[in-house]
């Protein structure tokens, strides 16, 4: 191990650096590059890497015989999935990614002509395409609440909320922790008002998995889609649809396949189920598939729960505060993110208002290695930074500088 050298502007100890270094050293991000993307994908630890290559090996063995060790992998990853995020391993169902976790929501209810969804304006784009669609197959109507940028209370995100909610809304859409600004949104109070109107909500969870410690059976929340393959690095392609119980008979079958059924689900005391299976195991048949990167599942979440949930959360906001810090009061700069503690996690939008995008974007990965995505605005060229357990105030230092000098030549 390189022994580490502390920047006195730093605000941590050898000590804890060093355990921070031991982490990132399992990862497999090449030590040469500046990785500050997770919030596209994250990296895989090795014995994640190594878990996923295992399951391969097995299967291809004998591929018709060795199926059943890749389903017991899932089991396991499925059990230690929920107990990570606090949901009964029976109400989740695996699936590729958070935008088909939201697909199954929106186009595997019932709707009727008039009906209304209300999702906030800082969407992903995909979901917004979902969202489209669904007015125009279904002929329900999509509202808008729109989210402050920046939001300084999250009171403020369940006004804007309260504000479009009608007797016609039926199912709110919502990020947990949006694309572009990272904001994380108090999605359990968005339950409570959704409920009081009589709607349900679905919840966009791409960031937080991994991010921020989940509690979904406390959160109140109806539908919530999550993805490993970002904060959690877990592998790509993997991800979650949890469904509370009273509402999986509503979901219908997006893709039908060997998880149907012509005589329709039965309730049973142990909850709802088809095929003699929980009815969300069943929903997530789509044909043949790859499996060795769910049953990775479980090696990445022990990786996590043995630094700690919190402890990742914790580092992840001190490296984005040591970021905005810097840049706060550049006049050059202005922050997207919140900074109301319960509203940041490791997600950091500035904007950058005198950037010529055609000469920032190429640059920050061609002349430095940084992997971060540059969105070209109306108003300037806006940055998402996310700072995760592999980052180091090192790399923090070495953007900052980059961002200064640019601002300086240009
Ligand atoms: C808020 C949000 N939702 C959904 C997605 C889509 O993720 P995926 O392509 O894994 O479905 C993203 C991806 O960045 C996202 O930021």
């Amino acid at each position: 191990m390189t022994p580490i050298e502390i920047n006195d502007s730093w605000p941590t100890t050898p000590k804890e650096e060093s355990f921070w270094q031991t982490q990132t050293e399992q990862f497999m991000l090449d030590p040469s590059e500046t990785y500050l993307n997770t919030g596209s994908w994250g990296s895989l630890p090795r014995p994640v890497f190594e878990s996923m290559v295992q399951g391969l090996e097995a299967l291809e063995g004998n591929p018709t015989r060795n199926r059943g060790i890749l389903l017991d992998k899932l089991r396991e990853a499925r059990e230690t999935i929920g107990n990570f995020i606090n949901a009964p391993a029976e109400d989740i169902a695996f699936v590729q990614n958070v935008t088909v976790a939201i697909n199954m929501v929106v186009h595997g209810l019932t709707w009727q002509a008039g009906d209304e969804i209300l999702a906030s304006d800082q969407e992903y784009g995909a979901i917004d395409n979902c969202l489209d669609h669904a007015e125009k197959l279904w002929g329900v109507k999509v509202t808008r609440a729109a989210v402050p940028i920046p939001a300084s209370d999250p009171e403020d995100i369940v006004a804007a909320f309260r504000k479009k909610i009608t007797k016609k809304t039926k199912l709110l859409v919502c990020s947990h922790i949006a694309t572009r600004t990272g904001v994380i949104i108090p999605v359990h109070l968005l339950a409570d008002l959704a409920h009081e109107h009589g709607a349900r909500i679905a919840v966009d969870g791409a960031h937080a998995p991994g991010m921020i410690p989940l509690d979904l059976i406390k959160s109140g929340v109806d539908f919530y889609g999550g993805n490993c393959h970002k904060w959690l690095c877990a592998p790509k392609g993997t991800g979650f649809l949890y469904t509370r119980p009273e509402h999986q008979a509503n979901l219908h079958h997006l893709i039908v396949s060997w998880g149907y059924n012509k005589n329709g689900p039965s309730k049973e005391d142990s909850g709802l189920k088809i095929n003699n299976q929980p009815y969300m195991w069943q929903l997530e048949h789509w044909g043949t598939r790859e499996m060795a990167g769910y049953g990775a599942i479980k090696e990445a979440v022990d990786f996590q729960n043995n630094i700690g949930k919190e402890k990742i959360l914790q580092r992840g906001q001190q490296l984005a505060g040591y970021f905005r810090d810097q840049l706060v009061d550049a006049p050059w700069a202005e922050l997207c993110t919140p900074t109301h503690p319960k509203m940041t996690g490791s997600i950091t939008t500035f904007r950058y208002s005198s950037f010529d995008f055609e000469k920032f974007n190429p640059s920050l990965y061609n002349d430095h290695r940084i992997t971060t995505p540059v969105f070209n605005e109306e108003n300037g060229v806006a940055q998402r930074v996310s700072t995760h357990i592999y980052n180091s105030f090192e790399q923090v230092d070495q953007l900052v500088d980059v961002l200064r000098a640019f601002q300086a030549k240009f």
